[in-house]
């Protein structure tokens, strides 16, 4: 099998523990809509993650809809098949197709679920429903509710609850099963090669936007439907910029470039940021700042096991970060007083990482009842720390506009952490020897 390939007993089997989970009432699960970029002309689509995670289903203008209880079942609601619009657009499962491929209980066109649940949601006591995601869907579940309501006095009575179900889906999403880690562990691998290949492909005088379409070429080429989020490719100062999107500079001698760029692959994430030199070799400073950032990852994913809390990885990262930012004379006094009065968040203003799964910033609480969640296996997080130097007065010459971050997707297991982008090169000798070896200038 390869990765995306469906699986509909897998997506059954989430769709029987939501249902469970839900313990009584409907769910209604509606996917992503297409959006217009201009004129005739949509966006690429993607589905809704909490929707493809139960279904499998790709297609827009599709929900599910699941009524839990003694007897779970399932229905899907999806476009008709229609044979004008397949010739224009491409194949539509239709409500039967889709029943039969995917293993829903019933199908029906998307067109009769207001109908629908109107009749489905009488007498039931919840309403479990994505509420605020979208104003649209929001008014329309306003709208079935009204219709029971309507029915009042013919003795059904409307849910007198409505619960947002994203919090019960959330929960399943952070534990990652070995279909997803599959996915992952490959998507990883693209995403590792793509960084490779842009590494080798950076010469001073060439701009941003070129390595970008060495990633994006990379991820694609393999199979990869999407990059997981628009790639950062910062030389220079532009590194001190944490969302740079422009890609639009150009690589001198001399600079680093960071690159922050992952692949989607069948839905899943990956997120590798690296940094390195256009020339052959980090200079002085910037090995400094750059062996600083990779230690400070080392100590946070020393902390990345089961049973840890999520801060510890970002609390262990900040400690090592400070301490070098007293070292290079970015700030003065004591790591104590660094670490209490927070002013290394001049240099890292950021977190030390985040979920990864269907989306880049997966799904999942950090915090549950005002305390950090404990890591378990088969949760995937990011691990990047940072430095980011903006030239100023008070910042010492030769390290102003030096960005650094180095970021892994790593997945908690019983041991140590399994680091799934690892066959990226970090330290600096495998960083320089890829350098050095790039082809030489065949412009
Ligand atoms: N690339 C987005 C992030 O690192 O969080
Ligand atoms: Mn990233
Ligand atoms: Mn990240």
């Amino acid at each position: 099998m390869k990765p995306g390939d469906l699986d509909p007993a897998l997506h059954g089997a989430r769709r029987a523990r939501l249902a469970q989970a839900m313990q009584e009432g409907v769910a209604v699960i509606p996917t992503a809509p297409e959006r217009i970029r201009n004129r005739d002309t949509h966006y690429p689509y993607r589905y809704d993650s909490h929707f493809y995670y139960l279904t499998g289903f790709a297609e827009p203008e599709a929900a599910l809809v699941i009524v839990a209880g003694a007897r779970p079942r399932s229905l899907l609601f999806c476009r008709e098949k229609n044979e004008e619009r397949e010739t224009w657009d491409g194949f539509r499962f239709g409500p039967q197709g889709a029943r039969e491929r995917f293993g829903f209980d019933e199908a029906h066109p998307i067109a009769e679920l207001d109908a629908r649940l109107a009749e489905l949601l009488g007498d039931q006591p919840v309403l479990h429903f994505p509420l605020g995601a979208d104003p649209a869907w929001d008014a329309r579940a306003m709208g079935w509710l009204n219709a029971v309501r309507a029915l009042a006095r013919t003795g059904v009575a409307a849910p007198a609850r409505v619960q947002d179900v994203r919090a019960l889906i959330d929960d399943m999403r952070l534990v990652k099963d070995s279909r997803e880690l599959g996915i992952m562990r490959r998507a990883a691998a693209i995403s590792a090669a793509a960084h490779v290949r842009a590494i080798r492909a950076a010469r001073a005088g060439r701009f941003e936007f070129e390595l970008e379409a060495e990633l994006l070429h990379e991820f694609r080429r393999n199979g990869a439907q999407f990059p997981a989020y628009w790639p950062i490719v910062a030389a220079g100062a532009n590194a001190c910029v944490l969302h740079y999107v422009a890609n639009d500079g150009v690589l001198r001698e001399g600079d680093l470039v960071l690159i922050d760029a992952g692949c989607e692959l069948a839905g899943y994430a990956s997120d590798i940021t690296r940094t390195f030199p256009v020339g052959e070799r980090f200079s002085g400073a910037q090995r400094e700042v750059y062996e600083i950032v990779l230690a400070a990852q080392a100590a946070a994913m020393a902390k990345v096991r089961a049973g840890a809390a999520w801060n510890e990885p970002h609390d262990a990262a900040v400690r090592v970060l400070a301490q070098g930012m007293l070292d290079l004379k970015l700030l003065g006094g004591g790591l104590e007083e660094a670490l209490e009065k927070e002013t290394y968040k001049r240099f890292y203003m950021h977190r030390t990482g985040h979920w990864l799964g269907l989306d880049v910033h997966d799904a999942g609480d950090y915090k549950r009842a005002g305390k950090w969640r404990a890591l378990a296996p088969g949760m995937v997080l990011t691990v990047e720390p940072g430095l980011y130097i903006r030239a100023a007065e008070d910042v010492p010459e030769r390290l102003r506009g030096i960005g650094v971050r180095i970021e892994d997707d790593v997945l908690v297991t019983d041991g140590a952490c399994e680091v799934i982008t690892r066959e990226t090169p970090k330290s600096i000798a495998e960083i320089e020897a890829l350098r050095r070896d790039a082809p030489g200038d065949a412009r």
